[in-house]
């Protein structure tokens, strides 16, 4: 019975503890929870989720506006490269869903790995031009950036629609885009990145 002699001085402790600071007596009881959550590292489940969507840029703007359009079943790869030899060492492909979002799931990385997601292929016949800048967007896989989870989001990757909607002259307005002859000076909206018209 020597444990239950043993418990009853930690207890007989602890009470002594509580009695002089709270605050003491709060952190000994906290610490063996806090112990048994870090435990499990060897864990099955995905190093990291990586998501994003891929849109249509349906005013060929450049950026995504709200006539933008998601694409659903448009496929993507993320594509890791060792970041010394850069050889690819590892691809995953994805398909996006109904709102043009996908999901991949990525297990076993390396801290070698510069990873990459690209545009495959959009299902869009009307809408699968390649926008550069916009087909690849690189992901950040580091630990200690502040993001406690696994999820790591992408920035959207996006396909030109070959004709613009006729909407979009009234939305760029909206954006207050220098369309040549009326600029007024109120400020509504703030400008995005300029555009280079072709006209
Ligand atoms: C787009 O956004 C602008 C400004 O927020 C709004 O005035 C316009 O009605 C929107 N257009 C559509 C198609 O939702
Ligand atoms: C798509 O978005 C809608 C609205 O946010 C949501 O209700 C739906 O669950 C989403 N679909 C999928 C497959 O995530």
């Amino acid at each position: 019975m020597a444990s239950l002699r043993v418990l009853s001085v930690i207890a007989t402790a602890a009470i002594l503890f509580a009695i002089a600071d709270t605050s003491v007596a709060t952190t000994t009881t906290k610490a063996p929870t806090t112990t048994t959550t870090k435990a499990p590292t060897t864990t099955k489940g995905p190093d990291y989720i990586i998501t994003g969507r891929v849109y249509c840029d349906t005013c060929r703007v450049g950026f995504e506006t709200n006539l933008t359009q998601y694409i659903k079943g448009a496929k993507v790869k993320l594509e890791c490269r060792h970041f010394e030899t850069n050889v690819v060492d590892r691809t995953i492909q994805a398909e996006t869903d109904e709102n043009g979002t996908y999901n991949i799931e990525l297990k076993d990385s390396h801290v070698e790995d510069i990873c990459d997601i690209v545009l495959v292929h959009s299902p869009r016949a009307d809408c699968h031009e390649i926008q550069e800048l916009r087909d690849r967007a690189p992901v950040l896989l580091t630990r200690n950036v502040g993001i406690s989870d696994n999820l790591r989001l992408a920035s959207s990757l996006g396909y030109l629609k070959d004709v613009p909607l006729p909407a979009c002259p009234g939305l760029l307005k909206e954006f207050e885009l220098p369309d040549d002859d009326d600029t007024d000076d109120d400020d509504r909206q703030v400008a995005m990145a300029p555009i280079t018209h072709t006209h």
